[in-house]
């Protein structure tokens, strides 16, 4: 068996030791053009020579939850694409959605500008309840999100393409937060829970419930493959339909929000803020707005990395699944671009 490393930005040589120390068997080497024809391919960014000259691959093996960027090149029609399937990012995810949520609900951010200045000082609590947060996706990632939020019982709500199975409480649930028998679960370590079953969680779906999803949320937070549907869903129409006080959070493509919109709404006051962590030119422009915005907080699209350890076991494991005959998780269907 012949694997080909093809990953731009990429520190190979670690990648290449610990996927020769999980694959003894296996052929494996960084590729260069002209390179022998592979079984499989653990890319990231590749060029489109790649794929032109490794018409025969089986499968292809991203090391990133995303896959808009591979979709954009021609790949062979015959091979699979896998995407990484959680490997140590759904935790990041949790963690850090979790904490742009929290520091914006207990106004962190006014503390910390008032400690700055020596003043020891309160701010009236504000209630939970007027904080409903809306996730936009609730695969691998927006799943272990809503499940953490609802662990910090703020209302939840989440939106996807098919609709999800809802736990009793959901469907009856008129206060914004859920009665204490009924609150999600303890964490599983490995997903556990099958995604169509969300305790917890107010579910909305395709395009009928996104208008009645944006009108129930306050907190906004964006957790979608980036798709010709999905491109500039946060715009002026979508982000003014939030509750008033709207704050956005968004963690999953930069070509999923409308700047200028975002700007607009911050500047109106119908928003309160914005996390970012993601953008539509990455890294983002010296004198881009967002790096100064006193209601945008920035980061380094660094929100969920990739876990090398974690990613190589997980890839391993499946090309050895392949090898087998079997199936594996985190197929992408290129045709609806996830
Ligand atoms: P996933 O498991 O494929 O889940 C995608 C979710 O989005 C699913 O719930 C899907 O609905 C929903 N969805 C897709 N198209 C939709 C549409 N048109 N309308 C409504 N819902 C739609 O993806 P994931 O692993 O959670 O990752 C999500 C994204 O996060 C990735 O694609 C990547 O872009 C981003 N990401 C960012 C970072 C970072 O560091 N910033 C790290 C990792 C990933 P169904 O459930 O009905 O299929
Ligand atoms: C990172 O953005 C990823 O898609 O894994």
């Amino acid at each position: 068996m012949r694997i080909a490393f093809c990953c731009t930005d990429t520190a190979s040589e670690p990648w290449l030791l610990g996927l020769r120390a999980a694959l003894p068997g296996a052929d494996l080497s960084l590729w260069a053009p002209g390179a022998p024809p592979a079984d499989y391919a653990v890319v990231w960014a590749p060029p489109q020579q790649f794929f032109d000259e490794q018409a025969q691959l089986k499968a292809v093996f991203n090391i990133g939850a995303g896959v808009d960027a591979l979709l954009k090149l021609k790949l062979p029609p015959q091979a699979q694409i896998v995407r990484l399937d959680d490997a140590g990012m759904s935790v990041q995810m949790a963690e850090y959605v979790c904490h742009a949520v929290i520091r914006h609900f207990r106004e962190f951010d006014a503390y910390e500008a008032d400690t700055g200045q020596g003043k020891w000082s309160f701010r009236k609590p504000r209630a939970r309840g007027d904080f409903p947060v809306g996730i936009m996706g609730l695969g691998v990632l927006g799943t272990r999100v809503a499940r953490s939020l609802a662990q910090f019982e703020f209302a939840v709500n989440g939106w996807s393409r098919s609709p999800k199975v809802l736990g009793d409480w959901v469907t009856e649930r008129s206060a914004p937060c859920p009665p204490p028998a009924l609150r999600a679960p303890p964490l599983p370590t490995q997903n556990a829970l099958p995604p169509s079953h969300l305790e917890g969680v107010k579910c909305f779906s395709g395009a009928d419930g996104f208008k009645d999803f944006l009108a129930a949320s306050r907190v906004l937070v964006c957790l979608l493959p980036l798709t010709p549907d999905t491109r500039d869903i946060m715009n002026r129409d979508s982000l003014s339909r939030l509750q008033a006080g709207g704050y956005v959070i968004n963690v999953a493509r930069g070509a999923h929000l409308v700047e200028d919109d975002l700007l607009t709404l911050l500047d109106s006051g119908h928003l309160a803020g914005a996390t970012l962590d993601v953008f539509r030119t990455e890294p983002l422009p010296v004198g881009h707005p967002f790096w100064t915005h006193p209601k945008i907080t920035v980061t380094p699209h660094t929100s969920a990395r990739t876990l090398r350890s974690e990613s190589i076991a997980q890839i391993a494991g499946k090309i050895a699944a392949l090898q087998r005959g079997e199936p594996v998780a985190g197929v992408v269907e290129p045709s609806r671009g996830y």
